[in-house]
């Protein structure tokens, strides 16, 4: 009963310490091919007792190996501590340590990488081992088509800013982003590109690329940046100004060739005139009449034109001679 009693306890100690050393992997990862990915991982050594306590079995190897369910014996390993400079692998770089942390990074991403990993922990004695279940899944992928989000929608205006982000669901760490504008490169590089204050010339179609990638090249974004209202009144302006210059011109024209006319006819009603007071004649006792003809001249400064035209047509109706006053009546009545 008693040695019944002891082989129970026995048990329950060997499941509890089975239970409590255990490895914690990420989510599965996914990587551009070229990139760096990092596999977070945490572990928790065996426990063992020891002068009446519990105390964790010192781990002195830890590795990593691909597709093998415990990394024993003489599977290949990518990663291995007691192996100097990680021979087997330069690209596997161990972050973690022997105490609990098992954090693995990859660089240059090659399709060979595509694999699930597990790690596996040893003490000095190989008493205790530890592989954890289920791994962690990385994904290599080498065609992923890069997208570009915008931190805007709707439209945009002069003046305004935008970022625009090129992404994929896989990681792209330490690779190179390319920028351009209508097949033309931009001389930036970076996953966000900053734009603003946003003028007409950044309206294109904007793509961007992974460097030293093949088929990453993403769909076209088509950025439109419209004139804002600061824009479109000046554009009114410089339309007008041109009009109102054509008005102004045209009405000066117009009132040049008036007032051209106007000489014309005045100084053609003045060779009527002093014709019609040639035809008349001086007469030595008709100077006070010839006067006042005089004055009624000056008086029509600012007369139509056909008012000589009048007093012609009465002079030609009437005969010259018939009278001295009558005529000069007619011209102060034709004037006035
Ligand atoms: C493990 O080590 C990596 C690299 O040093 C570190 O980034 C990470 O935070 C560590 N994880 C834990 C749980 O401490
Ligand atoms: C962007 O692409 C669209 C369709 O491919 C095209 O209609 C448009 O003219 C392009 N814009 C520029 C600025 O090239």
């Amino acid at each position: 009963m008693a040695l019944w009693d002891t082989q129970v306890l026995c048990l329950m100690f060997l499941l509890t310490g089975a239970v409590s050393q255990r490895v914690i992997y990420s989510d599965p990862v996914c990587g551009v091919r070229g990139s760096t990915v990092t596999l977070p991982c945490t572990f928790t050594p065996n426990t063992v007792a020891q002068d009446g306590g519990e105390v964790l079995v010192e781990i002195t190897r830890v590795l990593w190996c691909q597709n093998h369910q415990i990394c024993q014996g003489s599977t290949p390993t990518v990663y291995d501590n007691t192996l100097l400079n990680n021979p087997n692998n330069p690209r596997y770089r161990y972050l973690g340590d022997t105490k609990g942390n098992c954090t693995l990074q990859i660089s240059g991403l090659k399709e060979e990488d595509d694999a699930t990993l597990r790690f596996r922990m040893e003490d000095e004695q190989k008493l205790s081992f530890y592989a954890g279940q289920p791994g962690v899944r990385l994904t290599v992928d080498d065609e992923t088509q890069m997208k570009i989000l915008s931190s805007r929608d709707g439209e945009l205006e002069r003046g305004e800013a935008v970022a625009l982000t090129c992404t994929t669901e896989c990681s792209f760490h330490q690779l190179e982003v390319t920028w351009f504008r209508d097949g033309h490169a931009l001389p930036y590089t970076g996953p966000s590109l900053h734009l603003g204050p946003l003028k007409a010339e950044d309206s294109g179609n904007y793509t961007c690329d992974l460097k030293n990638t093949v088929g990453t090249l993403s769909h076209p974004f088509s950025l439109n940046v419209e004139a804002g209202e600061e824009e479109q009144n000046p554009h009114t302006d410089c339309c007008s100004v041109p009009l109102i210059v054509g008005v102004v011109v045209g009405v000066l024209l117009a009132l040049c060739s008036l007032i051209l006319a106007l000489c014309i006819i005045r100084r053609y009603s003045d060779k009527n005139q002093s014709a019609v007071r040639e035809e008349a004649g001086p007469k030595p006792d008709d100077d006070v009449s010839s006067n006042v003809q005089q004055g009624g001249a000056i008086e029509a400064e600012d007369d139509v034109s056909y008012a000589p035209i009048q007093f012609r047509a009465r002079s030609q109706a009437r005969p010259v001679e018939e009278a001295d006053d009558a005529i000069i009546y007619s011209s102060v009545v034709g004037r006035g």
